[in-house]
């Protein structure tokens, strides 16, 4: 005999709604994106060591490597959702502020911009925008899979991350002709009818 109970309620709770980090984060006197040359914070030491591996490692020649390497698209399949998952064993080791698997911050980000909610491809973006990150499962380093990146092949931009203490070693940084901002010349070759504004 079919059980004709109502079906009993349950109880969500988003606990979201009432503990806000955003809060407590407030109160502490914390700052986001701090980069500081020296820290005994062992998450902040090894946010430095990658950037300086970034900035040793990664010319104009590597970047057209990987380009070379990447682009043939014959790595993996996965769906959206399987290469969200695979995030789950990701944490991302240029981020100062985060520590938990790149998973959580790409459904954070999508959340948060619900906010927004008449812009669905605006929290499409928010999920999946840190994707490429799977690549670190697929034999990439960190250093050129995560963080804040910077153009390759003129000069370093003045807002790039720890730009004056990390470069030194990077042979792009020796050759004038890479280092000239306006060698414009320099990227039409290389890049079609691309420019620099
Ligand atoms: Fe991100």
């Amino acid at each position: 005999m079919a059980d004709s109970s109502p079906t009993p309620r349950i109880l969500m709770i988003d606990p979201s709604l009432v503990f806000r980090p955003e809060e407590a984060i407030k109160k502490s006197g914390w700052h986001f994106r701090n980069f500081p040359e020296d820290s005994d914070d062992p998450q902040l030491k090894k946010v430095k060591e990658t950037y300086v591996k970034m900035h040793t490692y990664q010319t104009l020649d590597y970047v057209k490597k990987k380009h070379e390497h990447w682009r043939k698209f014959d790595k993996f399949e996965a769906t959206i959702l399987e290469a969200l998952q695979k995030l789950n064993a990701l944490v991302d080791e240029s981020d100062p502020d985060v520590s938990v698997p790149n998973i959580v911050h790409a459904f954070q980000t999508a959340e948060r911009i619900r906010a927004a909610p008449d812009k669905d491809w605006l929290q499409l973006t928010g999920l999946i925008h840190d994707l490429g990150k799977v690549m670190a499962f697929y034999g990439e380093p960190q250093f050129s899979t995560v963080g804040d990146t910077f153009v390759v092949g003129c000069e370093v931009g003045k807002s790039v991350v720890y730009r004056d203490t990390t470069f030194h070693d990077n042979p792009d940084m020796k050759d004038p002709k890479l280092k000239d901002l306006t060698n414009l010349s320099f990227w039409t070759k290389i890049d079609g009818d691309r420019t620099r504004e």
